[in-house]
């Protein structure tokens, strides 16, 4: 059988976050979960309000040495994590000494792995005190911002190999302050929304120059959600909003921070069907994972070559599905790569791939139940324990590539 193979020193990864793992986080989203008003509605809808909050996560912050090893028994080379803001700084101007020693500990235990470490530095979280300012929408945000980057930098710089100073930035912005599903929980509140997105790209632009005036050589970027959004192609209006849909989900954001970039991280997950007489999602007929999502993996070879166009290499910084029963994550795996794999063939510049997640955890709006994870993690013990998928992947990334014919 012909094999794929791909280039020399890929970067085969896994990817969490610290909010989603960690636990016992006390920032913005922890008290928006605990929200009187948030708690009833869910109740109402007779859910267990407990299956929306995050709590002890997955004890990441008492059992990273474990889930690094984790890691490293799948065969990859390199690992992402995050780190949480409201930990180093949990009231403003002070910085929290045993967190900064805490953190340097994480990063030399993945360092003494081999690892190429991703350190990511805002996802999604931030501290209540700045919360209580008016969050990434105040105009205090982005120096605040630089300042803990700047901390980051002076405290464990050198440990950094890739630098993801922000994850899909437009996601919160837009379920923070136009669908309402996010903390601050605003609806259709446009300024903003804007004014969040335009903070973020200061605050993306001025964290590049902080990392590259201590360390020249690092390479830094941030990742967007870029999933795969069609038309039915006799359906005019429907391409038209295609078209305008990628543009704001992609170039809108990355026009203002390209120049800042050594690398883009590209996530997806998906595709959305736009069709009907107005142009509107339409339920595909494709196979869906536990969150309903349709699977797509031509979409992700869609996508790269959509970035081309952005002139920066890429690193696929997350890709994963929802599987409780880990019926089809073996083989979803196995055909984003061939669809990445295409891409590179012709030419695209990928440098790597970060599979969401290592470990069932968290997931955000949605709370437990949703199972991203190469490992299970049980929810009283928090004992991990390998998925099937799991040796898959771990073949791939030891093989650089697997068997495959097309
Ligand atoms: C991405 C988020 C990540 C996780 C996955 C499923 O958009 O960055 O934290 O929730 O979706």
């Amino acid at each position: 059988m012909p094999k794929i193979t791909f280039p020399e020193n890929f970067l085969w990864g896994t990817a969490t976050s610290a909010y989603q793992v960690e636990g016992k986080n006390i920032n913005d989203w922890s008290q928006w979960e605990k929200a009187g008003a948030r708690m009833l509605k869910i109740a109402k809808a007779h859910r267990n309000p407990m299956d929306f909050i995050c709590g002890q996560a997955c004890d990441s912050y008492h059992r990273y040495t474990e889930d690094f090893d984790l890691a490293k028994s799948l065969n990859t080379n390199a690992i992402r994590f995050g780190i949480e803001w409201s930990r180093l700084q949990n009231e403003k101007n002070e910085w929290n000494v045993e967190e900064i020693l805490h953190y340097k500990t994480v990063l030399k235990e993945a360092q003494d792995r081999g690892f190429s470490v991703m350190l990511c530095l805002w996802h999604w979280t931030i501290p209540t005190w700045l919360e209580r300012e008016g969050g990434w929408t105040s105009r205090e945000a982005v120096a605040q911002f630089e300042a803990y980057v700047r901390l980051i930098v002076a405290e464990f710089g050198g440990m950094v190999d890739f630098w993801l100073t922000l994850n899909e930035p437009l996601v919160p912005a837009a379920y923070g302050y136009l669908a309402g599903t996010f903390p601050p929980g605003k609806k259709l509140s446009l300024r903003k929304f804007w004014k969040m997105k335009k903070n973020l790209a200061k605050a993306h632009n001025a964290a590049y120059d902080i990392i590259h005036e201590r360390f020249p050589q690092a390479m830094v970027g941030h990742s967007m959600l870029s999933n795969a959004i069609t038309a039915e192609p006799t359906n005019l209006p429907a391409r038209g909003a295609a078209f305008l849909a990628r543009y704001f989900a992609n170039d809108w954001f990355i026009n203002e921070t390209k120049k800042k970039c050594d690398f883009l991280g590209l996530q997806y997950y998906k595709r959305s069907r736009l069709g009907g007489i107005f142009p509107w999602p339409q339920k595909g007929n494709l196979p869906r994972n536990d969150m309903g999502w349709e699977l797509f993996p031509e979409g992700i070879y869609q996508m790269i070559k959509y970035w081309q166009k952005f002139g920066k290499p890429i690193i696929v910084t997350e890709n994963g599905t929802a599987d409780a029963k880990d019926s089809h994550r073996a083989e979803f795996i196995k055909n984003h790569l061939v669809q990445i794999h295409r891409a590179i063939k012709e030419g695209a510049a990928v440098l790597g791939y970060f599979h969401w997640s290592l470990l069932d955890n968290f997931e955000w709006a949605y709370g437990w139940g949703k199972n991203f994870g190469l490992f299970e993690v049980d929810r009283i013990t928090f004992n991990r324990k390998m998925r099937e998928s799991a040796k898959v992947y771990a073949e791939f990334c030891r093989n650089n590539g697997f068997d495959h014919q097309s």
